[in-house]
């Protein structure tokens, strides 16, 4: 490649998850501090980060799309530099740097702390690739928290340990890793300081994040919560993802007496045959994922709950597949997300038998979200009449009327006189599918 102007507006896209929206934010944070500013929605950036994942099969393939779309019909001089970061940079890096020329960086998710010196090679018209895993050392390399949402992320753990068969994170992100206590009160407070009311803690597997406190104390996630909840102006805190192995009681009491802890759990559960969770190498059964939900829900009655589910991993019969629609009758969840089974390329699961037609797998998932759909319109349904409070997240489609969350993570609209991260009483009038209509009480403090 030859070598190009520095570029000076930016714009990060990311496929992924919440982990993978964080990472975004980071490497946006570091771009800025270099002078480089986001580029005005339209208009075409001189530098594009494709943030990827790899969790299923089209979001790779979205990645070299987009990658044509950039340069379709562009000379080099006029064509956006590209960087492929997440989850996908972490597994094809090689492949990508072959398959796109366009591409001038491949940087992985423990990397991305390297993205500043990358620039400036590739500036230089040199193509760069950094997939190293040197866990931990990305934190520290990255600049203060300045400038946030009201509803914030945190990634406090990384990395799975798991193994479930049909899954690239262990791959992708690496061994499971905490990050150190005191680091994360500190990110909190600057996340407070720039504005965030509502923490999300990010981890792959959330619940096994562990820590020394401030008191040299070994404390688990629900101590981390206890003391995130004393920071000052912050005013809710959530955690995702958890794996059912790691619940302990603490987190479970926890829920019971914490106030800004909200009452929402995300606990996939995948399937609810216990052949098909055996060979997805899940450590729960459908039974003691049950009684797992019971215990949460004895501890905070109005809990909501959402899920993860697979249809058609390799050898589900249809009688398994009845099991998973049994057990979200049991359940009645407030919102799941579901997906069809993907081979991922190295995963156990790839080369098992019985990999499931197509026209099954979208019959099977059809069905399953009829039955999801049905439980998150009853779950907006019953919290009709209430007034709660709801963090204020952005304006909504007509002017004059704003979009928050409820407690339950359920989006509401209503119109009044308020601003973004205001946190305000709202009565629930009508419940809609997806969302609820509200009416604005009034203003809360922080
Ligand atoms: N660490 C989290 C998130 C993993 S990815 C957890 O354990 O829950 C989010 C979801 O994607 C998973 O819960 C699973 O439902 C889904 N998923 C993962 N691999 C998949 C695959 N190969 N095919 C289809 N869905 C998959
Ligand atoms: Fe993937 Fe399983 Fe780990 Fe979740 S717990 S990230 S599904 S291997
Ligand atoms: Fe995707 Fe990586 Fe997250 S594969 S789901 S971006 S951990």
């Amino acid at each position: 490649m030859k070598p190009t102007n520095s570029p000076k507006t930016y714009r990060v896209k990311s496929f992924g998850c919440q982990m993978n929206v964080y990472d975004g934010e980071r490497m946006a944070e570091m771009l800025g501090e270099r002078g480089i500013v986001p580029a005005p929605e339209g208009e075409d950036a001189d530098l594009v980060v494709l943030n990827t994942c790899h969790i299923r099969e089209k979001a790779a393939e979205k990645v070299y799309s987009d990658i044509g779309r950039l340069t379709k019909g562009k000379t080099q001089d006029k064509a956006p530099m590209i960087a492929v970061a997440g989850c996908v940079a972490q597994a094809e890096g090689e492949e990508i740097m072959a398959r796109a020329p366009a591409v001038s960086m491949v940087v992985g998710p423990q990397a991305y702390h390297r993205l500043p010196e990358m620039l400036d090679r590739a500036v230089q018209g040199e193509r760069a690739t950094d997939t190293d895993m040197p866990a931990i050392a990305k934190f520290a390399a990255l600049p203060e928290r300045k400038r946030t949402n009201p509803a914030s992320f945190l990634t406090v753990q990384e990395g799975c340990d798991k193994f479930c068969t049909y899954c690239v994170v262990p791959y992708t992100r690496g061994a499971e890793i905490s990050r150190p206590y005191g680091d994360l009160v500190t990110e909190a407070r600057k996340l407070v300081d720039a504005g965030a009311k509502e923490i999300t803690l990010l981890g792959q597997n959330v619940s096994a994040w562990s820590g020394e406190d401030d008191k040299g104390h070994t404390v688990g996630l629900a101590g981390l919560i206890r003391d995130l909840a004393k920071v000052d102006g912050l005013a809710r805190i959530r955690y995702t993802t958890s794996h059912p192995a790691d619940m302990d009681d603490d987190l479970i009491a926890a829920h019971g007496e914490i106030d800004k802890l909200m009452p929402f759990l995300h606990l996939p559960v995948q399937a609810g045959s216990d052949r098909v969770l055996k060979a997805m190498n899940r450590s729960h059964t459908a039974e003691s994922y049950l009684r797992l939900l019971e215990r949460f829900r004895a501890a905070r009655p109005d809990l909501a709950l959402s899920g993860d589910f697979i249809v058609g991993f390799p050898g589900e019969t249809d009688a398994e597949f009845e099991e998973t629609l049994m057990l979200v009758d049991a359940v009645g969840y407030a919102q799941a997300f579901s997906f069809k089974y993907s081979p991922r390329p190295g995963t156990p699961a790839a080369s098992m038998e019985g990999q499931v037609a197509k026209e099954v797998m979208d019959d099977r998932l059809q069905r399953l979200q009829a039955a999801l759909n049905r439980d998150q319109w009853a779950f907006n349904r019953a919290t009709e009449g209430r007034t709660c409070e709801v963090l204020v997240e952005r304006k909504g489609k007509h002017p004059g009327q704003w979009l928050g969350k409820t407690p339950w993570l359920q989006s509401a609209w209503f119109e009044g006189d308020v601003g973004i991260g205001d946190l305000v009483q709202v009565e629930l009038v009508e419940a809609g599918p997806n969302s609820l209509a509200g009416r604005l009480r009034e203003r809360v403090a922080a």
